[in-house]
């Protein structure tokens, strides 16, 4: 990979983020989190997050050009999310390396999200990259996924409904905790009886690859609303029950990512899987997986754990890597929102 400097933005979503890598030095790693912006609705609103990536990125950019103590004439390379995500997130963060790589006369790389999320295990070691089976779970996306090498990639399975993050986030509102929901039930799941409720473990021998949540969540809907009919009205849920729930309903999401992603790894004959992606912070999936994995006599390699939620030092790693194989894109690449990883 060599010494190359690259800047790269991640403005997605709703995380306004910019890192700066020189070889495997993250010199500076900044992201400003719009939770609050969203909090009110329950989720995203994609107007609300491209009005505030405009008003963070500026800062963001600034404070990580400061913190990374370089000039902007220094970075060798201006990478960004081109996709998936939010079209009017992308485009701000996008046009913004498009122009600097124009103004410093400096090459622009166009970086795939999930290929950001998928090799994040790896950082930032660029010559560790080995052929593994992946698990990415995140807010907008449940793969299991086939790598090869850099760019050689296969869909092995994905969530036919909702995405396990979004399942967390969905379940979270259901219990009236706020958002982000992932680390709120992880908080309440972990004083909680996992064997309380029987939750479904939808599609474990559906003998594909892929993954639904939406039944999952059903479930938690009537529990809820049996608990209900069984309160008085206006009473409000016992704590140890949300902390019942929160456990029963992560272990069901849990199990089956594990043990799906298990029978993929040996379907493919592989050595090694890896896991990445907002959901894969949760301290209970990162440990069962591993232990998963020593049982089944493979190896387990999770993201490290400031870079499994949106950051844009994975978009920097990923960018890195093509960089350095002489790959870059035209600043007239578009951004795509609905951009395909295999
Ligand atoms: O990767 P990410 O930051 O954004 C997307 O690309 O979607 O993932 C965000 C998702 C949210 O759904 C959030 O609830 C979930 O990751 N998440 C978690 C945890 N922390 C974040 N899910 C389970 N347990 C956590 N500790
Ligand atoms: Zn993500």
């Amino acid at each position: 990979m060599g010494t190359a400097t690259i800047l790269a933005l991640e403005t997605s979503c709703d995380e306004t983020a910019v890192a700066i890598l020189r070889g495997r030095e993250l010199l500076a790693s900044e992201v400003a989190s719009q939770t609050a912006a969203h909090e009110s609705y329950g989720g995203v609103v994609p107007e609300v997050a491209s009005r505030n990536h405009l008003v963070h990125a500026p800062r963001v950019l600034n404070s990580a050009v400061e913190r990374a103590g370089i000039a902007l004439e220094e970075v060798d390379c201006f990478a960004a999310t081109s996709g998936p995500g939010l079209a009017t997130s992308l485009m701000i963060g996008a046009s913004i390396a498009k122009g600097l790589a124009l103004g410093l006369r400096k090459p622009y790389l166009a970086v795939n999200h999930l290929e950001g999320h998928l090799l994040s295990p790896f950082f930032p070691r660029e010559d560790a990259i080995e052929p593994n089976v992946s698990l990415v779970v995140s807010g907008g996306h449940t793969l299991l996924i086939e790598v090869r090498g850099l760019g050689d990639y296969r869909l092995l399975g994905q969530t036919v409904d909702d995405a396990a993050g979004e399942a967390f986030d969905k379940v979270a509102k259901m219990l009236g905790l706020s958002y982000p929901g992932g680390p709120e039930i992880e908080r309440r799941a972990r004083h909680g009886d996992d064997a309380r409720f029987e939750f479904p473990r939808s599609m474990l021998d559906s003998g594909d690859h892929n993954f639904s949540f939406s039944g999952l969540k059903t479930s938690v809907r009537y529990a809820l609303a049996k608990l209900s009919a069984t309160s008085r009205p206006g009473e409000r849920l016992n704590p140890k029950i949300i902390e019942d729930i929160c456990a029963s309903f992560q272990g069901a999401v849990i199990e089956v990512l594990v043990r799906k992603t298990i029978a993929a790894a040996k379907t493919r004959r592989t050595s090694l899987v890896t896991l990445s992606g907002g959901v894969s912070c949760n301290k209970e999936l990162r440990g069962q997986l591993a232990a998963a994995c020593h049982e089944a006599g493979l190896r387990a390699l999770a993201a490290p754990n400031a870079l499994t939620t949106d950051n844009a030092a994975m978009i920097a790693f990923a960018a890195a890597l093509r960089f350095a194989r002489g790959l870059v894109s035209g600043v007239a690449e578009e951004i795509d929102p609905n951009l395909a990883l295999a």
